[in-house]
């Protein structure tokens, strides 16, 4: 499904509807050319969880993890990385919510990833007339909330 989203406002309450309605290991991967508003949308998720404290890009530090909402959020950025790289960070260990709390995985830069979970939700952020944006919300093996599917 496709969604405009006319101004950052927009994006963030998108992602505060992903953030309300997402269950523990929910995987969203998200694609987009720099500046689309990535983290705007998970900095949306993150406030749909309940989490106050401020979501920032995790570009430098690779991964942020934010405990106090409703579920843990697990926010990564790949874009410094390459292919071969991501590989070795052993991913799948969030998403299978072994050794951490089940909880939200939200990936910047997926392109980057040489391999992807069972189940995920892709969102493509691109840019549209006037520095409006589009995302495009696609689930692999996993349902659309109605939450989701009503906006
Ligand atoms: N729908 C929108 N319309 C206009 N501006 C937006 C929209 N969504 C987000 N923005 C703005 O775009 C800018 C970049 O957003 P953001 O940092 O979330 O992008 P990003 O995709 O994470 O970038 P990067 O590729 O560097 O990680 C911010 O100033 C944000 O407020
Ligand atoms: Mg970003």
């Amino acid at each position: 499904m496709k969604i405009f989203l006319a101004d950052a406002e927009a994006t963030l309450r998108l992602g505060i509807t992903l953030g309300e309605s997402l269950s523990a290991d929910s995987v969203i991967l998200l694609e987009g050319d720099l500046g689309a508003g990535k983290t705007t949308l998970v900095q949306g998720i993150g406030k749909g969880l309940g989490i106050t404290e401020l979501v920032v890009s995790p570009t430098f530090t690779l991964i942020n993890e934010y405990t106090e909402g409703r579920l843990p959020l697990y926010h990564l950025d790949l874009y410094r990385l390459e292919p071969q790289e991501v590989a070795a960070l052993n991913l799948e260990t969030y998403w299978e919510g072994v050794e951490v709390i089940p909880g939200i995985v939200a990936i910047e830069w997926a392109e980057r990833m040489p391999y992807k979970p069972d189940s995920y939700l892709s969102i493509n952020l691109t840019y549209q007339h006037e520095g409006t944006r589009q995302a495009e919300i696609t689930p692999f093996n996993c349902a659309i909330s109605e939450a989701i599917a009503s906006i």
